[in-house]
């Protein structure tokens, strides 16, 4: 599923970044580029990066 359709962003890029250790909204920012346009898949990518985070 897209997250962030300005810049292309999935579910899974979400996951992957935190399968290589981001560990905050800004870590994942970094690594995906979610959120680095509209900024409107912010809360979604944040839901995202947790769920991932919580299944580790
Ligand atoms: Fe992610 Fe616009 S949808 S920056």
């Amino acid at each position: 599923m897209y997250v962030c359709l300005c810049v292309g962003v999935t579910d899974r890029d979400i996951a992957n970044a935190v399968s290589d250790g981001a560990r905050s909204w800004r870590e994942v920012r970094e690594t995906t580029g979610c959120a680095g346009q509209c900024g409107k898949c912010a809360c979604t990518g944040k839901s995202v990066m947790r769920e991932a985070i919580s299944q580790e």
